[in-house]
């Protein structure tokens, strides 16, 4: 069995949406893998209580505790290595990560961002595609390479900016097509491990 490990830091709907998938379509027996894990930099992640309903191994492990950046990513790393991920999804995983984290995944490491990168790299990706003037937003899943937000696209989906939309409208019509891309984008991961 190989097993796909999912980073969060919050309410961790788009790891929902990936282990429903997952359980749907049955990717065990038919693909031979399975969401071994979810991991969060925060203990109070909404996502984990969903996580542990499904049967998934979770861990915790909390950045403050760490003394620099390069230690939190080589606990991470030692945590998330103990499932031998052949895939790392970062789902909402509110963390910058190290050059020497994303070298260790390399190939095996992504990320969903939401806009239409190369557009809007970084935060407040919904109200700066408003203050823009922009008639479509979006979100973009990716490989994830030592740049922030920046690497190979590998799906993305679009929707219009309307009328009257604030940040928060806009995220959440943005937001339920992550969860029809993410696990899709996943699928076609799994689909090329052969
Ligand atoms: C999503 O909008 C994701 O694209 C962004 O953070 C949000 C996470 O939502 N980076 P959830 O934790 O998956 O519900």
């Amino acid at each position: 069995m190989k097993n796909i490990v999912i980073l969060i830091s919050g309410g961790g709907s788009n790891m929902a949406a990936i282990v429903k998938t997952a359980q749907q379509e049955q990717w065990e027996r038919r693909y031979g893998v399975r969401i071994a894990a979810v991991v969060s930099n925060k203990a109070d992640a909404g996502g984990l209580v969903f996580a542990q309903e499904q049967g998934i191994a979770t861990a915790v492990l909390d950045h403050k505790a760490y003394p620099s950046r390069e230690a939190f990513d080589a606990a991470l790393a030692a945590q998330l290595d103990e499932f031998a991920p052949v895939l790392v999804v970062l789902a909402g995983f509110m963390r910058i990560l190290t050059p020497g984290f994303v070298a260790h995944y390399a190939g095996r490491l992504i990320n969903i961002h939401p806009s239409l990168l190369p557009a809007f790299t970084g935060l407040h990706t919904h109200q700066r595609a408003i203050d823009a003037g922009c008639k479509f937003a979006g979100v973009t899943v990716h490989q994830v390479t030592a740049e922030l937000d920046v690497g190979p696209i590998l799906d993305q989906a679009v929707v219009p900016v309307l009328p009257g939309d604030t940040a928060e409208t806009l995220a959440a019509r943005v937001l339920t097509q992550e969860h029809i891309i993410y696990p899709r984008a996943v699928r076609a991961l799994v689909q090329q491990l052969g």
